[in-house]
């Protein structure tokens, strides 16, 4: 049912304007405000905190959905769910969920999630922005880079450390609202996919942030960190399926009626083989993810598995969307057809919540582990 109603909401109010959306970089907040209402932007949130109580696989199935129909809508959806709500529910205190979870459950605002920065986005463990404890406060000062939802979110959850020898050790979480004294936006990044999501630095200039809005223990906020893409990491390789599943629709439907040698070209060898390489690395990849997700639904381990399913599934939307402007040919290198956005949009799948060279080094590392040699 709930797969239903996104594939439905998905046709119906994001796949016909996703090309203006992307074309013109709009953020398009009155479908996020509907798909708040639809009970999408908090879908593992519990109902005593305005969510909407489904698990991970729910929320694997909705997201891929909704990136079928627009993959901006689908990360700005990913974003609000697992790297800002779901580590709210997780870590934070009653009082935080009430004020900073409860309000970004339905649509009306968003939050996002502040880790990488200029000089680290992989090492992550080495962040620069410093939070110096004054009285009941820190003062923050630094600038954090590359975040998702950085313009219209009305809160963040951004990751400084009070003592940068610590290392990981150091880092701590903080909740801030937006927008607030101290902190200011940089320019929103002309980006080559995911148009209509805005992607901006957040710069931190004597920031005051409440003691109390720290969340979990200070010097946990790299373990928070990690916990959370782990999480994320299922939530963008949906939205790789997503975009994957919608290079083969647009791949079948074209094939079907373009006529060359007599008879549509679905009915060619040629084009058959891609099709059939397309489902099979997106089915491939869809199981992976739903193995991740039904795993943290089970308190199982899921770090691997989370990577795993984000390595596949970036890599077959790279795949399908490449094989989809195959088989459309001009038409599909042209603003014409959704082809090519499908194409560009994938680009970004590989890179954010770890690149696909992170991905494998979890994965290693967690094998490392398991076979008790580290
Ligand atoms: N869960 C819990 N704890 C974890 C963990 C996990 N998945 N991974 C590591 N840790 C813990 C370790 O156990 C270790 O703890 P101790 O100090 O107690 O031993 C600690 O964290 C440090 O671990 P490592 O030594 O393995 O850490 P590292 O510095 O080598 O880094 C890394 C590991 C995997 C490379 C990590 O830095 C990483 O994931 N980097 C990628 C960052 C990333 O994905 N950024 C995305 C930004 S957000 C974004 O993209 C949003 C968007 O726009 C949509």
């Amino acid at each position: 049912m709930l797969q239903k109603t996104c594939r439905d909401f998905a046709d119906n109010e994001l796949k016909p304007i996703a090309a203006k959306l992307d074309r013109e970089h709009l953020f398009p907040a009155e479908q996020i405000k509907k798909m708040g209402e639809l009970g999408l932007m908090a879908i593992d949130v519990p109902e005593e905190y305005g969510g909407t109580g489904l698990d991970y696989l729910a929320y694997a199935i909705a997201m891929e959905e909704i990136s079928r129909g627009c993959a901006s809508a689908g990360v700005i959806m990913s974003v609000n769910n697992s790297l800002y709500l779901t580590p709210i529910m997780k870590f934070g205190n009653d009082k935080q969920k009430k004020e900073f979870g409860e309000p970004f459950t339905n649509g009306q605002k968003i939050g996002c999630f502040a880790l990488s920065e200029p000089g680290n986005g992989s090492d992550a463990g080495a962040a620069s922005t410093m939070a110096a404890k004054d009285g009941d406060s820190y003062i923050l000062n630094g600038t954090k880079a590359w975040i998702t939802n950085g313009y219209e979110s009305e809160a963040t959850i951004v990751f400084a450390t009070t003592d940068k020898s610590k290392k990981h050790k150091g880092i701590t979480a903080f909740l801030v609202n937006k927008p607030t004294k101290g902190l200011s936006l940089g320019k929103k990044e002309d980006k080559l996919g995911i148009r209509a999501s805005s992607t901006c630095s957040l710069i931190f200039e004597d920031c005051r942030v409440p003691a109390e809005n720290i969340l979990g223990e200070p010097g946990f906020g790299f373990k928070i960190a990690m916990q959370t893409l782990d999480a994320g990491r299922i939530g963008i390789a949906s939205q790789a399926l997503g975009i994957a599943q919608a290079s083969l629709d647009c791949g079948i439907e074209y094939s079907s009626k373009r006529l060359a040698f007599g008879k549509p070209i679905m009915k060619l060898q040629a084009i058959q083989h891609k099709l059939a390489d397309m489902a099979l690395r997106l089915d491939s990849a869809r199981l992976l993810t739903w193995r991740a997700a039904w795993l943290k639904d089970n308190k199982l381990p899921f770090t691997k598995e989370a990577a795993m399913a984000k390595l596949a599934a970036s890599e077959a939307a790279t795949f399908c969307s490449h094989q989809c402007i195959q088989i459309l040919g001009g038409m599909g290198y042209v603003a014409d057809m959704p082809a090519e956005r499908h194409y560009r949009d994938a680009r970004i799948t590989e890179i954010y919540e770890g690149t696909s060279e992170i991905q494998k080094l979890v994965i290693a590392g967690s094998l490392i582990k398991e076979y008790g040699l580290n």
